[in-house]
């Protein structure tokens, strides 16, 4: 068939599957906070790809790290020493308290290799028959049959039975609810320490220590999905470190290649060590690409201000959504942590997103009633006043009934 007749721009069909609803904007270039569309219009990304362009679009040093690499090797299968995912490992693990990292290329892929772990450590290092993982109500870790199995939103599952079992959700940051952990004996725990699709939840610091407390007690492995809160997001490179806790697993995805695929687990020696030769594997998992990538991110972040500058800047952030908060009684609440924001409206949501766009704004949803803000670390005050302004033009807007 002619490549002219498989593509028409009338035809109702696209030749792109409708996973998703998508917005009437294409997007064509990016730099910092900004993205422009086809036409030329320039909006303000206070959605970072959700939370994967952490160091804004096309930042200059992960862009000169790729072009080296480009230059020499993109791709060798994971039977030969990558020095890339060698030095990136070593990042991860200096700044985390973990011991060995696993590459893939996603983060549904990241916690299937920690379900995956999770399982093995049970049964292999434990010599248990146990399989449970507990996750919670709310949380969401993937679109993989694993993963949106293990994921507490029933939306998410339906269509897709049967699940793949061992998986129990129990109730966020509900204390009492933590002792039939002692009942169902689950080789492991998996957390969201802000649930980000479920609502821009934060967890309760009481509630994550004591969980902590028996996991270690139990010999239950601590999964935390740090796919959406890691790597700077809410002001430490991993949001467990504002926790007092040290799980034996983290996940993380998104903001670790600055746009470019990328996810890993980072386990601790003891759990780690439950993967043998054979057990697991990725062709793509760290290839030499991907790790270019997040050696540059990591690193900047690393030898960079940028995380007292997110500590610094959420503050304003956080200033300015509480004085909108006072205006528009439409804001019932204002929650999260570092620049994983949500305003929690009575108001229809999507309908909010939908008018930003015209005010050239970009922002998302998380779940039915709240509008999630997820701009760039990188972003300045003067970026920040632009928002509010842009922000407050669309409620204005909404409340005239435009
Ligand atoms: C907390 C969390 N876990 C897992 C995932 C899945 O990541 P991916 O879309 O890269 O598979 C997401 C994506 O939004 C997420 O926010």
């Amino acid at each position: 068939m002619a490549n002219n007749t498989s593509v028409s721009p009338i035809s109702p069909i696209s030749p792109v599957m409708a996973t998703y609803g998508r917005f009437p904007v294409t997007l064509v270039k990016g730099k910092g906070s900004y993205v422009w569309d086809d036409q030329g219009i320039k909006y303000l990304d206070f959605t970072s790809g959700i939370a994967t362009c952490n160091l804004g679009h096309v930042p200059d040093v992960v862009k000169a790290k790729l072009e080296e690499q480009l230059q020499s090797l993109w791709h060798c299968s994971n039977l030969y020493h990558i020095p890339n995912q060698q030095e990136l490992a070593g990042l991860l693990t200096e700044n985390s308290c973990g011991a060995q990292v696993f590459f893939c290329n996603s983060g549904a892929e990241a916690n299937e290799a920690a379900i995956k772990l999770a399982r093995r450590y049970a049964q292999k290092i434990k010599g248990t028959d146990s399989f449970e993982v507990v996750t919670f109500q709310q949380s969401f870790h993937g679109r993989t049959l694993a993963t949106l199995s293990a994921t507490g939103q029933e939306k998410i599952q339906q269509g897709f039975a049967p699940l793949v079992k061992g998986f129990s959700y129990f109730p966020f940051n509900d204390i009492d609810a933590l002792n039939q952990l002692d009942v169902i004996k689950p080789a492991a725990v998996l957390l969201e320490l802000v649930q980000g699709e479920g609502g821009v939840i934060p967890a309760d610091t009481e509630w994550v220590k004591k969980l902590a407390a028996i996991c270690e007690e139990k010999d239950i492995l601590l999964m935390v999905d740090e796919i959406q809160t890691g790597i700077g997001r809410t002001g430490s490179l991993f949001a467990y470190q504002q926790y007092g806790i040290e799980p034996d697993v983290i996940s993380i995805a998104k903001g670790l290649g600055s746009g470019f695929p990328i996810g890993a687990i980072i386990a601790k020696e003891k759990a780690a060590k439950a993967f043998e030769p054979g057990t697991h594997g990725s062709t793509f998992g760290g290839n030499p690409l991907a790790t270019a990538a997040g050696v540059a991110t990591i690193s900047h972040i690393v030898e960079s201000d940028l995380l007292n500058q997110v500590n610094e800047i959420s503050i304003y952030l956080d200033q300015q959504l509480e004085q909108l908060k006072e205006k528009y009684t439409f804001i019932k609440n204002i929650r999260g942590k570092g620049l994983l924001k949500g305003l929690v409206m009575d108001t229809d949501v999507l309908n909010i997103v939908k008018k930003a766009i015209e005010k050239q704004l970009l922002i998302l949803t998380a779940g039915p009633n709240v509008v999630r803000i997820l701009p760039p670390l990188t972003v300045t005050k003067e970026e920040i006043n632009e928002f509010i302004l842009k922000l407050e033009e669309t409620f204005q807007s909404i409340e005239k009934g435009e």
